[in-house]
């Protein structure tokens, strides 16, 4: 999604705009420019179509100079990627101006704004705010008090940084339905989509909140809240390490964090486990009191989230006994819920600022639940501010687009959580006890299934020349088998669908012939010969098969069968085990094909517009 950076300093700030462009590279962009404003007092601007380093290496061939500046990575909505319509965008050389979001009434602002005799260059919904701006500036005469109007125009979301030639030490950062923060130095400030992006320069932050606007300048910072009333802002200590993103000698940063799961999976349970039991209130204040309570519970995410929490339903009810419904965020944002009594509402999320998981969250604030509980992997987001309770997962800074150790160390935390709740609603302690000792040990048997590494690989290249997959799964082996086509389709382009293996001869079998490789998981449990009856009915129509199997599951390489048999004995946390080798077999497909495996077209890392 769109990455905004931007600086206010005594020194150059063109390399601070650039590393920061290239810290936000993961979150998935198009297009990449910047503009500063020059010692003459004039806005330079270099933009391209591509990646951060072609906008570096075009900025080195005509270089400029600026203590104030802004930055962009652009991810399309509005107008193809090109350089007319990557930011920033600058209305009669006099304002300049980076966005994040989108801009709901662009269409009537723009005939306004046409018939008022200014002029359109790009396809995007970002030019009506940048000529607003101007407009507004030829009354006001004073880039915040034009800001201020401007904002009462447009509707939709944003998050802005925006300078002018007219009062050219200062800049504006707005921030309204995406995510923005403000980075403090010593005599200097900056304005970041996030805060990775601003570590190399500083450790103190500002997040700014729903419809803060700052007015920055080198010695000052003034933030108005939504109502314009002046107002303090904390300041916070970030304890993130700006070495973090390197790939430390992977070839992708996907392949780096698939192999750090081991690790991730550790620091999540870190201080959540005590004596062989899971500790109090690991959820936030008085939260296992909360829990004593709970009727049902509604998870609500998106993508990979998403199918985390589908995995959690079905521990829930099997090991609690609690009802649970799991929702699209975008779904559930726009319909008419039921929410029965004392309902905990539980929303995932890696980034802590997708949009509609944070619509979700807002409206379930207003909506009645017994509680709202996120669970987040970046401590410093929207999510994590908003909601009454807070899990963080600690899987470190993820980089590539497809999720993986974020995905792997939720289901941690939902398992974490199906067990406080449980303990609430009488499991016993010997069977609490149990499940803890899994997770225990969870470290060392994802590391046993980064192992098939070798195997996975042979296998994904029968997977090169095809062009569609079917993955299949029974009970909480479904949500892996699509966790598997959304890892497979989001970096190695191949059409894969997923169903539940019981569902086959209602109507996917149709698809399958030779051509149509069939990927299954098949962990030695309660229903595993329901699925090999499945499996013969592929085979029986020249199916392939590709069976990621436990080695007592009985099932053998033979004609139109490849097995992986794997040590991967079974308990609850199976499906975090038959992750693994699936997230290897999209990797190996993906690096054969030849794909940007870590930013994969179209995708972005957080999505941070509807
Ligand atoms: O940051 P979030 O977990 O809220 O993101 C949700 C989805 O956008 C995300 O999981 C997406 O599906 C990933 N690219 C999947 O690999």
């Amino acid at each position: 999604m769109c990455g905004i950076v931007g600086a206010v300093a005594e020194r150059d700030v063109t390399q601070i705009l650039l590393e920061g462009l290239r810290r936000l590279e993961y979150r998935g962009y198009d297009s990449a420019g910047l503009a500063v404003i020059d010692e003459h007092q004039t806005i330079q601007r270099s933009r391209v179509k591509g990646k951060v380093q072609e906008l570096a290496d075009t900025f080195s061939e005509n270089p400029f100079r600026g203590r104030v500046g802004i930055a962009h990575t652009r991810w399309a909505t509005h107008g193809e990627p090109n350089v007319k319509n990557a930011h920033p965008h600058i209305c009669r050389d006099i304002v300049a101006l980076v966005h994040n979001g989108i801009i709901e009434n662009q269409e009537t602002l723009k005939k306004e704004l046409i018939s008022k005799g200014l002029e359109f260059y790009s396809d995007t919904d970002t030019e009506v705010i940048v000529n607003s701006v101007y407009l507004a500036l030829q009354e006001k005469d004073d880039l915040l008090d034009a800001v201020f109007k401007v904002c009462e125009q447009i509707s939709g979301s944003y998050a802005l940084g925006i300078m002018s030639k007219i009062d050219p030490d200062r800049l504006i950062a707005v921030r309204k339905g995406s995510p923005l923060v403000i980075g403090v130095g010593v005599g200097e400030y900056f304005i970041a989509s996030d805060v990775f992006a601003l570590l190399p320069v500083t450790q103190q932050f500002i997040f700014l909140e729903e419809g803060d606007i700052a007015d920055i300048n080198r010695d000052q910072l003034i933030i108005y809240d939504a109502k314009r009333n002046k107002v303090e802002r904390s300041i916070n200590i970030s304890r993130l390490n700006a070495d973090v993103a390197d790939k430390s000698g992977y070839r992708h940063y996907m392949l780096k964090e698939i192999f750090s799961q081991p690790v991730a999976i550790s620091d999540t349970l870190e201080k959540r486990l005590n004596n062989k039991l899971i500790a109090n209130n690991i959820f936030g204040e008085q939260s296992d009191e909360i829990f004593t309570k709970i009727k049902s519970v509604k998870i609500v995410a998106c993508g990979t989230s998403y199918h985390s929490g589908l995995i959690a339903a079905y521990w829930l009810e099997e090991i609690a006994g609690i009802q649970c419904h799991v929702e699209i965020a975008s779904e559930f944002r726009y319909r008419n819920s039921v929410i029965s009594d004392n309902t905990l509402f539980v929303c995932i999320s890696q980034s802590g600022e997708t949009a509609d998981t944070l619509a979700a969250l807002s409206l379930a604030k207003q909506e009645g639940f017994l509680s709202t509980l996120a669970i987040c992997n970046v401590a410093e987001s929207s999510m994590t501010r908003e909601a009454d309770l807070v899990f963080l997962t600690k899987a470190g800074h993820e980089v590539g687009v497809a999720s993986t150790k974020a995905f792997t160390t939720q289901l941690v935390a939902l398992y974490l959580l199906v067990i406080s709740i449980a303990k609430q609603h009488g499991l016993s302690k010997a069977d609490e006890a149990k499940m803890v000792e899994d997770l225990q040990s969870l470290p060392g048997r994802v590391n046993h299934m980064l192992q098939y590494e070798d195997e996975i690989k042979t296998l994904a290249a029968d997977f090169a020349d095809k062009h569609h997959a079917l993955f299949l799964g029974r009970g909480s082996m479904l949500p892996v088998a699509m966790e598997g086509a959304l890892k497979l389709k989001e970096i190695s382009y191949i059409h894969a669908e997923s169903y539940a293996a019981g569902e086959l001869k209602h109507g996917p079998l149709a698809l399958v012939d030779k051509d149509m490789p069939v990927i299954a998981v098949a962990p030695n449990n309660h229903l595993l010969e329901k699925l090999k009856s499945n499996l013969q009915e592929v085979r029986a129509r020249g199916g392939r098969l590709y069976v990621f199997a436990d080695r007592h599951s009985n099932l053998n390489n033979s004609d139109g069968l490849e097995a992986v048999q794997m040590e991967a004995d079974y308990d609850h946390t199976a499906p975090i085990l038959y992750t693994i080798p699936l997230q290897l077999l999209a990797y190996h497909v993906a690096v054969i094909k030849g794909a940007d495996i870590d930013q994969p077209r179209n995708l972005a890392k957080s999505v941070t517009v509807e």
